[in-house]
């Protein structure tokens, strides 16, 4: 399983990378705008260098919404980097770019899925990733689990090479459910990749084996 963060400050992608454990970053117009990056040339430079600290796949997402603005702009930001993946949102002119990008070379994110059947139409126009939102599925009280487990089967019965990018990840539980029923990646903010890590058990085990050890040598 991939271990992807969802974010754009830069810090905490360097602190996921130094963990050991990063094998890309996703970003969307929301989390640039949070860290203070606007304006098209210091969103530019921010998606490489995001690219710089990361040795793997970084979504960058396009703004526009119809068909030729969306291949121009993929097209660009593809050219920035070799580990630039194009998110695209899942809209008509979005399944028709994703089509373009996979007949020429250029890997895709497809953004914005809530259900089984966006995922199977991204699939066979061609994207590298889909992004179901589970956190904002759970949020309007449906399973965001059952809804990750739907579009694994579904690829898994026709061998899509599609890889099921569990987004909108809001707890490490979030995590080992998608580990479970086998999502190719989760995206997460780091403080649920860190969340993994906690077990009081774990806390109080190394407390008291640092304390036998001193017992033993003071
Ligand atoms: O990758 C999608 C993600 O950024 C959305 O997360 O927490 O805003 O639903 P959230």
């Amino acid at each position: 399983m991939k271990f992807f963060v969802d974010t754009a400050n830069l810090d905490q992608i360097r602190e996921a990378h130094d963990l050991g454990v990063l094998d890309g970053v996703t970003t969307n117009p929301s989390l640039m705008a949070k860290e203070g990056i606007t304006g098209k040339d210091k969103i530019l430079k921010h998606y490489v260098d995001i690219c710089e600290i990361v040795d793997g796949d970084v979504s960058a997402e396009v703004i526009s919404t119809d068909f030729e603005g969306m291949v121009k702009e993929g097209e660009m930001l593809a050219s920035l980097h070799k580990n630039i993946v194009v998110k695209v949102p899942m809209i008509k002119d979005g399944v028709k770019a994703l089509k373009y990008f996979s007949d020429n070379g250029i890997r895709t994110n497809c953004t914005l899925i809530f259900s089984a059947g966006q995922a199977l139409l991204a699939a066979k126009a061609g994207a590298n990733y889909v992004s179901p939102f589970m956190g904002r599925i759970d949020d309007i009280s449906w399973d965001g689990v059952d809804l990750i487990d739907q579009i694994v089967e579904i690829y898994a019965n026709y061998d899509f090479e599609t890889e099921v990018l569990a987004a909108s990840i809001r707890s490490p539980l979030h995590i080992v459910k998608c580990a479970e029923i086998g999502a190719d990646v989760v995206t997460c903010p780091l403080k649920s990749i860190m969340g993994l890590l906690n077990h009081p058990l774990t806390d109080n085990g190394l407390a008291k084996f640092l304390a036998d050890y001193e017992k033993g040598n003071a």
